[in-house]
Order: structure tokens, then sequence, then C-alpha cells
């Protein structure tokens, strides 16, 4: 990664501007976080600038409250977290902007840290408004970006704030570009991909750009349901909501490039509801029924492709995992994977929960924070928080 990190700049005594990404779950009946990995993977960073005597103003997005104050999304409960891993008070700020958090801001002292209130309960953020990006500008001296899971946003802390600031990547935005760099470089072969989950058109973009890298390429979850039926499958009330142009060319196109193509031999189908569940021959689908989950035979058969790859990137779970009775090929993919000698990269979002939720994150080479980020990078489409930030000079010192 040719971009100026955290460490090449002098950070002591100056108020530090972090982006992160603290869009954590919350548990739908308590309103707790009910899983902090992003917020430990933001330590490194934090504990870094603290050690550093840096004046530490963290910022982050939580969940999707559009442009106004939604009481269940304040980030209070992140900075009493915050504060117990870090074990210091953390300042939990009213707002992201505004007089009063400027001043919190020039009042905070080396080694403290301050977090500011959600900043998507300002339509300036995600609109990417330059005034909103200019008062969160002025909070501080330095940038640093280390929201990897919000990297393909274009939003005003993200892409708005670096034209006021000089803007460094944090250690997390680094790890991840390295780690995910890697696959699109110089990946150990074989190198097989997993994917599931819903939309086929989600991972389109990244499947076309690393088919000339990859040696076999597996399908599960909702996407086996669009691929099957390219092929010719009747899929039963199984939902296909994608373009079918997007399939076919996917499968011409590993089939251009040598690479094996993978779908289910057979998959657990269930009536709308939930009854009759039964496991069927990916060619004999029933009418009334829709996939749930991949089959036994599928699970043997991905088993034995997976064991012989070197490198292993999953993206998406093989049915509907929330239901405990359609978890079965999710969770079977999961232990595999884990159980590989092979670079195993698990993609963000809902496969990194899993595993999370399997206790197989520390299995894995890497597990990213960011969904929707590394399909985006993956693509090769470039990542606008990654494109802000300044670029390494040839003697690799900070010229700003
Ligand atoms: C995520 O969870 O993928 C990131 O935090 C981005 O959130 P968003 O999809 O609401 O922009």
């Amino acid at each position: 990664m040719n971009k100026l990190t955290v460490r090449d700049i002098e950070v002591g005594g100056r108020r530090v501007l972090v982006r992160v990404d603290f869009n954590v779950p919350l548990s739908t009946t308590t309103g707790g976080i009910t899983d902090d990995s992003r917020i430990q993977a933001a330590m490194p960073t934090i504990d870094y600038l603290i050690s550093e005597g840096a004046r530490v103003i963290l910022c982050s997005h939580l969940g999707r409250p559009g442009g106004r104050v939604v009481e269940g999304m304040r980030l209070g409960g992140v900075a009493r977290r915050l504060s117990e891993l870090l074990r210091q008070e953390v300042i939990y700020a009213p707002d992201s902007i505004g007089a009063e958090v400027e001043e919190m801001a020039t009042g905070i002292k080396a080694g403290e840290v301050m977090l500011l209130e959600n900043l998507r309960f300002h339509a300036g953020e995600e609109e990417n408004s330059p005034a909103y990006a200019a008062a969160l500008a002025r909070l501080a001296d330095v940038y640093v970006d280390d929201a990897f899971a919000t990297a393909h946003r274009s939003h005003a802390s993200i892409v708005g704030v670096p034209n006021h600031l000089p803007a460094v990547a944090g250690l997390l935005l680094k790890k991840e570009l390295n780690s995910l760099g890697r696959i699109l470089e110089d990946p150990a072969q074989p190198f097989g991909v997993l994917l599931g989950g819903a939309k086929t058109s989600d991972k389109a973009a990244m499947l076309y750009n690393i088919m000339d890298k990859v040696n076999c390429v597996l399908i599960g979850g909702g996407m086996a349901a669009t691929f099957l039926k390219a092929s010719g499958y009747a899929v039963g009330l199984s939902q296909v909501k994608d373009d079918p142009k997007v399939p076919s060319e996917l499968i011409a196109k590993a089939a251009r490039n040598g690479v094996q193509l993978m779908l289910p031999d057979d998959v657990l189908v269930a009536a709308e509801d939930g009854t009759g569940v039964e496991n069927v021959a990916a060619a004999t689908i029933p009418a009334d029924k829709k996939i749930v989950d991949i089959g036994w035979q599928a699970i043997t058969g991905f088993t034995r492709v997976l064991e012989r790859c070197r490198t292993v990137f999953w993206n998406g779970p093989m049915g509907i995992y929330e239901i405990d009775k359609y978890a079965e090929g999710t969770k079977a993919m999961a232990r595999l994977i884990a159980g590989l000698n092979a670079t195993t990269i698990i993609g963000g979002g809902s496969t990194a929960e899993i595993v999370i939720e399997l206790k197989l994150a520390d299995k894995m080479s890497f597990v990213s924070t960011g969904g929707g980020a590394s399909l985006r990078f993956l693509s090769g489409e470039g990542l606008p928080g990654v494109d802000v930030i300044l670029e390494k000079t040839p003697t690799g010192v900070n010229n700003e």
C-alpha cells in the first residue's frame, strides 16, 4: 500500500480526527451491542495515537438514521464500551459539529479520547455537503481514515474532510488493504471462492475482476437459485431478482477462463410457511417450495474442492442462516474453512458475523470488517475513502 499511514506523521499534541466504523449490531430488544468486533478492530490505531500523546477525536455513523436524530442510534453505548476497552474515560460529545463540540475538541488533552455523536444525524454526512465536511475539519489538525467498512461511501467524513486536513490511513485500513490486496496480487494456488447470500449483482463485478486469478468458484445461498435457473433448472418458489444476463455472462466467462464453476448438486427446500423441509436434487426442486440451504451432497462436493485450495475467499451464507434448521450448510462451510491449511479470507458483513458467532474468527487468516467495501475493493473499482489518502513520497517523508 503506497499510502501514508498514521505512523508516518507527527501526531503528538495534535488534534487527530479519526473516522472509524462503529456501525455495530444492536440487540433488537435491549439496544445493547451484540458484537463489538468493529470497535476492537479500531483499537490498534486508537492505542497507538494515545501512546503518541495525540488528542484523539473519533467519529462514526451507526445505522441509517437518514439525516435526523434517532434515539436508538446514539453512540452512547459505543462510548461506554470503548471506555471499558481503553480503561479510560471516553468523552462523549452531544453532536458531531457546532460551537459546543468545537470547544470540547479544543479542550481535549494529549492522550484523551473523545467520541462524536452519530455523523448520520446530519443529512450533510451522506450528501457529502462541503459545509458539513468543513465543520468536522474545524475540530482537528490531522485526519486519519480507519473506517475500511465505509470506504466505499463518498460521504463528507470520508471524502470531504480530506479537502481540509492532511489525510492518512489508520492501521486497520492498512491491514485490510494489505490482506485483501494479496488476493488480487499473488494468491497461492489453487484459489477457491465460495459465494452465497441473496444477490448476484452485488458480487458480479468482483467475480469478473478475479476470474483470471481463481481456479474454482462455488455458489450457494440465494445466488445458487439464480445460477441454477440460468443453467436451465426449475427453482420453485426461490426468488430470483437478478437480471438473467448477469449469471449467464459469468458462466460464460468462467468457461473462457477455465474456471470450475460449481453449483450445488442438491439443495434443502421448504414450503413458504417452513413446512415440508426436504433434501432434493437440484434438478427436482418442487414447484411449491424454495431453496433454503445447500444439500448434503453439495456440502461433500464443496468440501472436496475447497480442501485442495491454498487460498479461499468466502462471502455470503449458504442458506437462510438466521433460521437454525436452514443453517447447516453455512455452518459446515465455516467449520471447514476454519480448519483448512490455506490462506482463508472472510468477507465482512453477515459472513464475518457468522464466523464470529461460531467462534471461528481466530481460525481464519483474515476476517474483513467491510462487507460492501471488501467486494468493491476486490472488484478493482477503487475505494473513494482510499483514493483521498495522501500517497507516500519517494523518500517516505510526509510533506504536509
Ligand atoms: C457497513 O456496515 O457495511 C458499513 O458500516 C456501511 O454502512 P452503510 O451500508 O449503511 O453505508
